[in-house]
């Protein structure tokens, strides 16, 4: 990665962005610094997918429209229906035209990066952890997730993939097939997924950690 990059998708996301997102996404990039650190995993594109992966959460929603319909951007018919997951495609669109990067596992990353996916790399992992888990976040639990995600990555994200449905399913909103699919895919083989009927009595996510949950953005 040349070593300029980080600085100009910094910048770019710095622009496009009120100062309240910049400070979460600030944030973020401490914190999958943080987790690269310490499961070796490589720092600087860890950093650098997350400046991008909110640059285009302010974008308005017909820019992606067009970009959708110019064939520029391709998302399932499910994720249409849920605006508040496009600006992870988005994103990945703005790095790989803007920024020229062509790094398909950190482009995944980024436009998997409110749900996670099946097959995600160790950085997206990361990136879905840190997303989740900043400590600007409300949630009570997101130093222990940060902790064990230094640990043990998989078990941090299969936590914070559960946590997310169990908002989504408790605020009766629609739950992308996708979080469903990525937590059978971090779960041993066979194992029964969780009962989301009890768990917390309240999530703490008040301001936007609930994106890829079905919460508007
Ligand atoms: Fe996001
Ligand atoms: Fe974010």
């Amino acid at each position: 990665m040349p070593p300029e990059l980080e600085e100009r998708v910094m910048d770019y996301t710095k622009k496009k962005l009120s100062a309240k997102r910049f400070k979460h996404v600030e944030r973020v990039v401490a914190t999958i610094e943080e987790i690269a650190a310490a499961r070796q995993l490589p720092v600087a594109d860890c950093r650098m997918i997350g400046w991008l992966h909110d640059c285009a959460k302010e974008e308005p929603r017909n820019v992606f429209l067009s970009l959708v319909h110019r064939g520029l951007i391709y998302v399932d018919r499910e994720t249409m229906e849920q605006p508040n997951l496009w600006h992870g495609f988005h994103a990945a669109h703005i790095g790989r035209k803007v920024f020229g990067i062509d790094n398909q596992a950190l482009l995944e990353a980024v436009s998997y990066h409110p749900t996670g996916a099946p097959g995600l790399s160790a950085e997206g992992l990361a990136l879905f952890v840190a997303d989740y888990a900043e400590p600007g976040r409300p949630m009570a639990w997101t130093r222990e997730i940060r902790e064990q995600a230094c640990q043990n990555l998989v078990a941090a994200a299969k936590r914070v993939c559960q946590e997310k449905i169990y908002y989504v399913l408790k605020k009766g909103k629609k739950l992308h097939s996708r979080s469903i699919d990525f937590l059978k895919s971090l779960s041993a083989e066979g194992e029964t997924l969780p009962d989301f009927s009890g768990g917390h009595g309240n999530s703490g996510i008040s301001d936007d950690p609930g994106e890829g949950t079905g919460r508007e953005r």
